[in-house]
């Protein structure tokens, strides 16, 4: 058997990764998490491309020690081509092009949205891979998408949001409680103590399989300003109920278009990824629709699910084995499809 080492690179958004692989298991996965972002209540593009500059090297070089290789024993360097923040992805791919270049080892161009659903096929104890073919439900800040996986390499996107991400309409939402940035997380722990039917809010009418949570959120908005102005206590007296029904209808609006999803493939697989796939809520849901609909379903371990470098890597070494390599010209591209 071959040893093969692949350092995959991740710089799509507000998180600079580095990860070694080996053979299929992870050795390292570093991340360094932009905090600057908190204070603007969102990913600021600028601060972002920058703290990356910033980050790149150090957040390397600790990959490779964790890993206990050095630079000398790659095979070759994996990195996100997009989609994502034109600035950031440049930080990436300029990093990955000169680094490959200088060991003299194949660049491996990735899709940032393929590895989140490809994270699933890293070898890690007391997860299991799913098995071809799947649903993958990529839940984050940044995507909303329910992807049809035939093969690795051949996946085809059957749903997606017309406007905002799912994640958005946690924050967003999040943002008009006074919860700060990101809220997704406060939502689920404050939606454990509170009454998931206190508040109805209306579920977007999207056809097939496609998701909108723009309305969702200045729905959110509207009735808190309503109740607010009758009673300026109500946010404070009622967090736990809101948080609640707020989960409860993201999560029913997800799990509808799920269930329509299996219906119109005959695939009942279904694995998920993304930030939002931390929430206890949608994990519940899944497993419930083990028991209701007879679904198999993969939650990744949570250091996969959220933007990292081993999903990078995992591509890597997947494309590596097919001898799948980019040129030294590759171009970072924000719009990336599937
Ligand atoms: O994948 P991720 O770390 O970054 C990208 O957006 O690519 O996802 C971050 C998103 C944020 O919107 C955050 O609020 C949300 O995931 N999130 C959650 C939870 N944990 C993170 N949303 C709901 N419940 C959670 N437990
Ligand atoms: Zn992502």
């Amino acid at each position: 058997t071959q040893n093969i080492y692949i350092l995959g690179i991740e710089s799509s958004c507000d998180d600079t990764a580095a990860s070694i692989i080996y053979n299929g298991k992870i050795l390292s996965n570093v991340v360094a998490s932009q905090k600057i972002h908190e204070e603007y209540g969102g990913v600021v593009p600028e601060l972002a491309s920058r703290a990356h500059q910033q980050n790149i090297v150090p957040v390397v070089d600790q990959a490779l020690k964790k890993a206990g290789i050095t630079k000398s024993q790659l095979s070759a360097v994996a990195f996100t081509k997009g989609p994502g923040l034109m600035g950031s992805l440049l930080v990436g791919t300029s990093f990955a092009k000169s680094l490959a270049f200088g060991l003299n080892i194949p660049l491996i161009d990735v899709n940032h949205m393929q590895a989140h659903i490809l994270a699933h096929f890293i070898d890690e104890d007391g997860f299991n891979k799913p098995s071809f073919p799947f649903l993958a439900m990529t839940i984050s800040g940044g995507h909303t998408q329910i992807v049809k996986v035939n093969h690795y390499f051949d996946m085809e996107v059957i749903g997606e949001t017309i406007d905002d991400a799912v994640g958005e309409a946690f924050d967003k939402s999040g943002k008009t409680l006074g919860l700060g940035y990101p809220a997704g997380p406060k939502i689920d722990k404050l939606a454990k103590l509170g009454n998931p039917k206190a508040f109805k809010f209306t579920k977007p009418r999207v056809d097939g399989l496609n998701f909108s949570f723009s309305g969702f959120k200045t729905a959110v908005l509207y009735f808190i300003q309503k109740q607010v102005k009758l009673n300026p206590n109500f946010i404070e007296e009622n967090l736990n109920d809101i948080c609640a029904s707020i989960q409860y209808t993201i999560i029913g609006i997800l799990t509808d278009k799920l269930k329509l999803a299996v219906k119109q493939t005959s695939i009942s697989h279904i694995a998920i990824g993304g930030g939002v796939s931390a929430n206890s809520g949608i994990r519940q849901a899944l497993k419930d629709g083990e028991a209701k609909h007879g679904w198999t379903t993969y939650v990744p371990k949570f250091e996969f699910t959220t933007d990292n470098a081993a999903m990078i890597a995992i591509v890597g070494y997947l494309k590596f084995l097919d001898g799948d390599f980019a040129e030294q010209n590759v171009m970072a591209n924000s719009r990336l499809k599937i």
